[in-house]
């Protein structure tokens, strides 16, 4: 029997105050799990999709990635107005990507982003860590933990490996957060028209800043990243510039504003609860535990959309060629029959195998980054950390893509 899923949660799943509120979102998602974890849904004024809501689902879609296509329907733009704007994208990331070619240009970076060479940015990282948590003892005891602390650090890291110099990052900032919150009146840039104009104009300014910076790596390549990209070789042939410029952007953007989502969850968890503190600072192995309880809590990307390839059958569901599927990753962190007790904050979880990453081949590349990133900077962070409590209300990005803190006030007390 067809559950009729009502309009108020169909709407929920793209409404950007329910992302920032977090609440109405988790709530329309329980009931999904609950009445129709499979379910047709059409928002007000979007095209028709399957929200895919549990966990298991998430995987079996996203294992068979020859079946459910990731380049016919991008990623988070789903709603008719939007699509209009979205033909012709100056880029080609690796999530706009399906075989052979994904393939193919994942492979291009896998081996930078593996822990065994990422171990040797171990010490640099750890000292932009120790940078950013003396700027936050220079604070005062007193911080917008957000804009402060956690939205400069990840920024830092990824734009020093991209070689981005630091007068530059605010500008970086400043466009991953309109591309990824073009709706958010604080940080979009879209205003009252709602069509992603914004996105694509902050789409457009970082093509022309990484073409400089393509030439740039040709001319002189060093070892770096930057490098590994402008001179990358496909099949023997030179890397193509939509997909160069893809690369350039997906790590620009992914690559910080992710992270530092989660690093702020995971300080408004320790804002909220002494307990955690104590128990982190008596056992320091616990740390890593921390960080992928906060990665689950956070779940900073919220969804990415997938097409049909052919016609097909899941959990009994007849699906069409062609139609649309969202991966509702914030649901399936806190599906019940995935992870035990999901409401609560948990460093003692046994398992935390979460789909915050994703799943399958298009998992996420710089998971071991984001994990030694964040893990550095706690060790650096929580030695040091005395108190913290929270001084004010926190508040979220509105985004349905990707979300976490926008705000988090917090008094600490710090050696
Ligand atoms: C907590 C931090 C992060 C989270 C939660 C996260 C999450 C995700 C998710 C959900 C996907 C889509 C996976 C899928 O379709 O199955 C993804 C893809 C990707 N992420 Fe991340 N990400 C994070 C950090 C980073 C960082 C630090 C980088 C790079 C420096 C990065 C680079 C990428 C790339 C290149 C892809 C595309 C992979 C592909 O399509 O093959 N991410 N990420």
């Amino acid at each position: 029997m067809t559950v009729e899923v009502p309009k108020s949660v169909a709407n929920t799943l793209v409404d950007i105050k329910a992302y920032a509120q977090e609440t109405p979102l988790d709530e329309a998602f329980a009931w999904l799990r609950a009445n129709a974890p499979l379910a047709q849904v059409q928002p007000d004024g979007y095209n028709p999709f399957w929200a895919v809501t549990l966990h298991e689902d998430i995987q079996a879609v996203e294992s068979q990635n020859d079946l459910f296509l990731s380049g016919e329907r991008t990623v988070a733009v789903c709603d008719a107005k939007r699509e209009a704007n979205t033909e012709e994208l100056p880029v080609r990331t690796l999530v706009q990507m399906d075989n052979p070619d994904h393939m193919a240009y994942r492979r291009l970076t896998q081996e930078w982003f593996q822990p065994a060479n990422l171990r040797n940015l171990q010490e640099r990282i750890r000292e932009v860590a120790k940078d950013i948590v003396d700027s936050m003892a220079a604070t005062g005891g007193e911080c917008d933990f957000v804009n402060d602390v956690a939205l400069r650090y990840p920024l830092r890291v990824i734009m020093e490996i991209l070689g981005v110099p630091p007068e530059d990052e605010p500008r970086m900032l400043q466009l991953t957060q309109e591309l990824f919150a073009d709706g958010d009146p604080d940080l979009g840039r879209d205003g009252d028209k709602g069509d992603s104009s914004g996105a694509l104009e902050a789409m457009l300014e970082f093509v022309g800043y990484f073409q400089q910076m393509t030439e740039a790596r040709r001319s002189n390549p060093s070892d770096d990243l930057a490098s590994a990209i402008a001179n990358g070789e496909i099949k023997g042939e030179p890397i193509g510039d939509l997909e160069a410029m893809g690369y350039y952007l997906i790590v620009a953007t992914a690559g910080h504003d992710t992270t530092s989502h989660t690093v702020s969850g995971g300080m408004r968890a320790l804002a909220e609860d002494p307990a955690l503190l104590a128990a982190l600072q008596a056992d320091p192995t616990l740390v890593g535990k921390f960080v992928e309880e906060s990665i689950r809590w956070v779940t900073p990307v919220k969804h990415f959309m997938r097409t049909a390839a052919e016609d097909t059958e899941l959990k009994g569901q007849k699906i069409s060629k062609g139609d649309w599927l969202m991966l509702c990753y914030r649901s399936a962190t806190r599906d019940a029959a995935a992870i035990e007790h999901p409401e609560v904050f948990d460093i003692g979880r046994k398992q935390n195998k979460h789909v915050a990453f994703g799943f399958g081949p298009h998992v996420c590349l710089g998971q071991h980054l984001a994990r030694m990133e964040m893990r550095l900077f706690w060790e650096e962070l929580l030695p040091r950390l005395k108190s913290v409590r929270l001084a004010g209300e926190p508040t979220g990005v509105e985004s349905n893509f990707v979300s976490g803190p926008k705000s988090i006030p917090i008094r600490f007390e710090m050696t």
